[in-house]
């Protein structure tokens, strides 16, 4: 290990989205040496996809609305599985978060008397998020990239972290390799952010991008550190269905947001079929009601189109299965009708724009044809809502990585909030933890020997499996057997399946050499891969009953009595393998509780 690249600092932050990037600048601005670590280029992060804006309680349109409903509305779309804890802090902290991001240069659209513009969104009671068109996570990642930039944080581009290290059961530090080079890089830290986002890499149709292979997941696990609500993965109602070479990317929520309804093949606004007894008393049941809304949302329930989106992806399944689908296996999303081509090219630039050249279709004109698409997961490091950090002393988790806050379902535009309110918490909690330390930690150079074998071990196996083949057969496990509806048998053959897939990548074979090598580094990304699949598979086994982004067709209720109070924590046996217990649901204080009650 004598020629390793080798850097000291005191936080490590590894992902640059937003998490990443605000956890960075809270580390650096509380006195840390600070680094950012990511797989890519900077700016690209599946932050960016949280396209129509960030859920912040500011009141500028709707006066009346305030910390406490942002609070209750998080809990009810989150079927009351979150950790209420952090549901309150963001409620609290994310509008101050966004205000400072206005103040470091975002520049949000604007209401006519010229403040901040705030947008509907699935499941918030009053038109709530701060956007930027439909552009919003752009916004964001610039913003906060140009302030890291002009902190003088160092940033390591397209450089990959495989291992956590350790000393003693305390965080040392990482190691990793360049993309470019494929050369071996330390880093020598107490404090270890996680904020590499998510895992939807694993299914066959998904909004994210190549990066998005649960690296953090899996580092977090094989450190000893637990993964919480990994069952519930979220598939966004709307994702582009045709030509089949987009199939899966993204289509704001903010269509429906800014008016758009759904259709099948029979002209029908479905989803007024499927309005669930959880949300009748706040979901309009007539066309009437549900168009006067926009309107007046203090008198009127909210047009079945903006429930939440597991229950708006579940509609669609439905009616696709029922034959009652558009031509490419989804369904109609209509603007068209409904707003005028300047409102739509004004509010939807990017829609436009992505619907024009990829599908040749004019959303001014004609409807869009979407279908639900792997989109987040809810489940992350078990982390402590104050300070993110999780049961590993100096190992910090944030954003999509993290668990917890979102519970069962995530609202659409918490996930911009989220990023901000516990980037900035993971970072100052991770720079206090390392100035606290008495001594700094020591990186085992045997641990650094057997990262580099384990790496490198793809380049000595000869006639054994092709990266890209496990790649797509595990896709199509998770999109055949770990989807939006699941059942013990396909769940069962999963896992099996899975077991078998994981047997399999211990005799991956990769050719050529270590610069630039897209088969070896997706060698290394499928171990990840399989572990945190291995996660989901098993929760969702477990979990017996139905809840947010998790559907079971063998047991359809949501069981309040039993699994309404119970998390589900994911941890590696001394085997390597995913084992699954069950932990008590924290019960909020009373105040907090009473938020939570129809009629609030
Ligand atoms: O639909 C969207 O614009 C996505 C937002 C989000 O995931 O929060």
């Amino acid at each position: 290990m004598s020629d390793t690249e080798r850097h000291q600092y005191d936080v490590i932050v590894v992902g640059a989205g937003g998490a990443g990037l605000r956890a960075a600048i809270a580390a650096h601005d509380a006195g840390a040496r600070t680094a950012v670590i990511c797989k890519s280029l900077l700016g690209k992060a599946h932050t960016v996809m949280a396209e129509g804006g960030i859920a912040a309680a500011m009141g500028n349109l709707w006066p009346e609305d305030n910390w406490k409903v942002h609070f209750r509305d998080t809990m009810r779309g989150g079927k009351l599985l979150n950790h209420w804890r952090m549901a309150e802090l963001h409620a609290k902290e994310a509008p101050e978060r966004v205000w400072e991001l206005e103040q470091w240069g975002a520049l949000f659209d604007r209401t006519a008397d010229g403040l901040i513009s705030q947008r509907d969104f699935g499941g918030h009671r009053y038109a709530r998020l701060a956007h930027v068109g439909d552009r919003t996570g752009l916004e964001m990642i610039r913003t906060l990239q140009q302030r890291t930039v002009a902190l003088g944080i160092d940033v390591f581009m397209e450089c990959t972290i495989t291992h956590l290290l350790k000393d003693g059961g305390a965080m040392s530090g990482a190691f990793g390799y360049w993309r470019e080079t494929g050369r071996f890089i330390v880093f020598e830290a107490p404090s270890v952010v996680l904020a590499t986002g998510g895992i939807g890499k694993s299914w066959k149709v998904t909004s994210n991008s190549w990066e998005y292979t649960g690296d953090g997941h899996a580092l977090a696990l094989r450190a000893g550190a637990g993964l919480i609500n990994m069952e519930f993965v979220q598939f966004h109602p709307t994702g582009m269905v045709w030509p089949p070479s987009v199939r899966g990317i993204l289509v704001t929520e903010s269509v429906r947001g800014d008016g758009g309804v759904l259709k099948n093949s029979d002209g029908e606004r479905f989803m007024f079929n499927y309005i669930p007894e959880f949300f009748k008393a706040e979901t309009a049941d007539t066309i009437e009601e549900a168009d006067r809304w926009y309107e007046d949302k203090k008198n009127n329930r909210r047009p079945p189109e903006l429930l939440p989106r597991d229950e708006v992806a579940r509609a669609i399944n439905s009616e696709i299965k029922a034959g009652r689908g558009s031509p490419h296996g989804g369904v109609f999303l209509d603007i068209a009708s409904r707003r005028t081509p300047e409102y739509i090219q004004k509010r939807l630039p990017s829609m436009y724009h992505q619907f024009k050249e990829l599908a040749q279709v004019d959303i001014t004109k004609d409807p869009m044809e979407i279908g639900p698409t792997c989109h987040y997961v809810m489940g992350g490091v078990e982390v402590d809502p104050d300070s993110a950090q999780s049961t590993v002393p100096g190992l910090f988790a944030a954003g999509e990585v993290a668990g917890g806050m979102h519970g069962a379902n995530r609202l659409g535009g918490n996930s911009l909030g989220d990023l901000l309110v516990f980037g900035k918490r993971a970072g100052e909690h991770a720079a206090t933890y390392a100035s606290g330390l008495a001594a700094r930690p020591a990186v085992d150079e045997a641990e650094l020997e057997r990262a580099s074998e384990e790496n490198l071990a793809p380049f000595d196996n000869e006639d054994g499996e092709n990266p890209y083949t496990v790649h797509q057969e595990l896709q199509q496990v998770m999109q055949n057997l770990v989807g939006i509806i699941r059942n013990e048998e396909e769940l069962s053959s999963a896992i099996k399946e899975i077991d078998s897939l994981r047997h399999r990548i211990a005799n991956l074979t990769v050719e050529g050499h270590r610069q630039y090598n897209p088969g070896w580094n997706l060698a290394i990304d499928l171990r990840n891969m399989l572990l945190v699949s291995e996660a989901v598979a098993k929760a969702a086994f477990e979990r017996k009953e139905s809840r947010g982004g998790h559907t079971r067709d063998d047991f359809p209720m949501t069981d309040y009595a039993y699994w309404g109070k119970r998390n589900l924590i994911c941890e590696l046996s001394s085997t390597g393998e995913v084992g699954t217990r069950e932990q008590s649901l924290p019960e909020p204080p009373p105040e907090l509780a009473e938020l939570l009650e129809e009629g609030h």
